[in-house]
C-alpha cells in the first residue's frame, strides 16, 4: 500500500503512544513511544506532546499526513464528544489544531475506529469480506463497524442504552476494576451487552480488543452466542496501525468525505 512508514499516535487517557508503521507489513517498523497523557488533558496540551512524539521520529518518515487517534466522536476533523476526555474536546477543531501545531497534515480518528480498521486489515478479522464488528472494552466501550473492509465511522455502540444504562457503565473493563469483579461475575454484563448488539447489528464476526482481551479465555468461551466471537490480535498496536492504514487511505482517497 505504502512502502514509506507512517506514523501512528494513539491518545489514551493516561498515554499518548507513537510508532511508526510499515503498512506492507501491518506492523510496526519502529519501537512505540509513550508520553504521559497531560493533567489537563485539553487539545493544545496534548498537541504539544504530540509534537514531541513527531519531532522524535523526524527524519524517518516521509511528508504525508499522520494518522492520530482519539477516544471521541470526529466528524470532518472536529471532535464531537468527549465520554472519558477532557470536555474541551467537543466540537473542538481538534485536526487543524494538530495541523497548526505540526506544521502537517493529520487525519484524526475515532480510537475504536482505528483499532477496528487494524483488525480486519492485518489482525483477528483480516480476509473477512462481510459485517465485522469491533469492540474495544477499556475505560469505556469503544466501537468500530466495517462492511466489506470499509469502516462506517463514528458507530459508538458503547453508548447503547440497554436496561436503561449507558451500557459501558455496565459492561466496560474498567467497571470489572472498579466493582473488583471476577471474570465469572463480569460474563452476564458482557452476555447482555453482545446479546443485544448481535440482535441489533447481525455481524457477520465479534472481534473483542483492549487489555481484558488477553484474558479472553477466562470470558469469551462463557458467552451465549450467535455470532462468532474472537479476541483482537494486534492488542495495543491496533489503534497506531489503524490510525496509520486510515491516514494514507485518506491521502489517496481526498474525495471521500470523512
Ligand atoms: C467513547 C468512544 C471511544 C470509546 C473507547 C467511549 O466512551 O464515546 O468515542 O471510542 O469510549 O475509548
Amino acid at each position: 500500500m505504502q512502502k514509506q512508514p507512517v506514523l501512528g499516535i494513539d491518545i489514551g487517557g493516561s498515554g499518548i503512544k507513537g510508532a511508526l508503521v510499515d503498512l506492507e507489513a501491518g506492523d510496526f517498523a519502529t519501537e512505540r513511544v509513550r508520553i504521559p497523557t497531560p493533567a489537563e488533558s485539553t487539545p493544545a496540551n496534548v498537541a504539544a506532546v504530540v509534537a514531541e512524539i513527531v519531532s522524535g521520529f523526524a527524519g524517518q518518515m516521509g511528508d504525508g499526513p499522520i494518522g492520530v487517534t482519539i477516544p471521541a466522536v470526529v466528524t470532518h476533523g472536529i471532535t464531537r464528544s468527549a465520554a472519558n476526555i477532557h470536555k474541551s474536546w467537543i466540537d473542538a477543531p481538534a485536526e487543524r489544531i494538530f495541523e497548526e501545531r505540526l506544521g502537517r497534515d493529520v487525519v484524526l480518528v475515532n480510537d475504536a475506529d482505528a483499532a477496528g480498521v487494524a483488525e480486519v486489515k492485518f489482525g483477528a478479522a483480516k480476509g473477512n469480506d462481510g459485517l465485522v464488528l469491533m469492540t474495544t472494552l477499556g475505560t469505556g466501550i469503544g466501537s468500530a463497524l466495517i462492511y466489506r473492509g470499509v469502516l462506517i465511522p463514528n458507530t459508538e455502540l458503547g453508548h447503547l442504552e440497554i436496561d436503561g444504562h449507558d451500557a459501558e457503565t455496565q459492561a466496560a473493563a474498567s467497571v470489572k476494576t472498579a466493582l473488583d469483579l471476577s471474570y465469572d461475575e463480569y460474563v452476564p454484563r458482557l452476555q447482555r451487552y453482545y446479546e443485544v448488539v448481535e440482535a441489533l447489528f447481525w455481524p457477520d464476526l465479534l472481534v473483542v480488543g483492549g487489555g481484558v482481551s488477553k484474558a479472553a479465555d477466562k470470558f469469551m468461551p462463557k458467552l451465549k452466542l450467535k455470532t462468532p466471537i474472537v479476541p483482537a490480535h494486534l492488542r495495543n498496536r491496533a489503534g497506531i496501525i489503524g490510525a496509520a492504514w486510515l491516514a494514507v487511505d485518506k491521502q489517496q482517497h481526498p474525495e471521500r468525505a470523512s
